[in-house]
């Protein structure tokens, strides 16, 4: 066991078969605390993966590079274009999980985690208007979730390859729930000072409006990128060397 979470963990490929690394707490299918199991051995196995696994291609965790979003949000408050690239994520390896529910036999996966700081540092092009203001800029942008919870539905199914069953990851949904959020846009309105800092701060008042018209694109471009990781861990290393039938 181990893995998943957004995440996983790692492993090393040794001829055909891939295995856990060594240093994985493992968690058996039978095992009858299956969940506190992988309640706490998830979350060891992404602080193990600060550097990624390249031998699986598994990217560095800390931070997790993003290639791009765009968001075009259209009615309601926030009428905004934005593009966001170079995108990285500061924080998740510090996530903690408060529940995991496995259903192995439903290939199902459920899980919320909490990450205190979470930090997406991304270059950023908008345009658009935010109730009655207009907004534009182009330069670098800081969202940072505070107390971000996460709530975590893997749903999977069996392929079959070379006689072994792998759990592929087919769907891959997140809800984000921060407690706070702090939003940084450097250089908006072309540089201009007072018109980007007056800005800054009606964003920070209003940031649970702003986020909420925002977070369902947010949760779709993670959701993808947590459901890629997971799946390069799933798809190499056989279902019976991750959850171990008699551990
Ligand atoms: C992003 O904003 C947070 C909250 O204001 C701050 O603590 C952090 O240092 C900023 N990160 C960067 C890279 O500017």
């Amino acid at each position: 066991m181990w893995c998943v979470l957004f995440v996983c963990l790692t492993v090393v490929a040794i001829g055909f078969g891939n295995e856990l690394p060594e240093s994985f707490r493992r968690c058996g299918q039978a095992e009858k605390k299956l969940n506190d199991c992988l309640k706490a051995a998830v979350p060891d196995a992404l602080r193990q993966m600060k550097a990624g696994i390249p031998s699986l291609g598994v990217p560095p965790m800390e931070p997790l590079h993003v290639s791009g979003i765009d968001i075009s949000s259209g009615a309601g408050p926030v009428v905004i274009t934005q593009n966001y690239k170079n995108i990285k994520l500061h924080g998740l390896t510090d996530s903690v999980l408060t529940t995991y529910k496995a259903d192995l036999k439903r290939y199902r996966l459920r899980t919320d985690s909490i990450t205190p700081k979470m930090e997406f540092i991304a270059d950023y092009v908008m345009k658009g208007r935010i109730l009655v203001l207009p907004i534009q800029g182009k330069g670098v942008a800081n969202i940072t979730m505070v107390n971000l919870v996460v709530k975590h539905d893997l749903i999977g199914e069996p392929v079959t390859r070379d006689g072994q069953t792998y759990m592929h990851m087919r769907d891959y949904k997140v809800k984000f729930i921060p407690q706070k959020v702090i939003l940084h846009f450097s250089n908006l309105f072309n540089g201009d000072k007072r018109l980007g800092d007056q800005m800054n701060i009606f964003l920070n008042e209003n940031s649970d409006l702003v986020f909420n018209e925002l977070k369902e694109s947010y949760e779709k471009s993670l959701s993808s990128v947590f459901q890629d990781v997971t799946n390069k861990i799933f798809d190499k290393v056989p279902m019976n060397k991750i959850f171990p039938e008699d551990p």
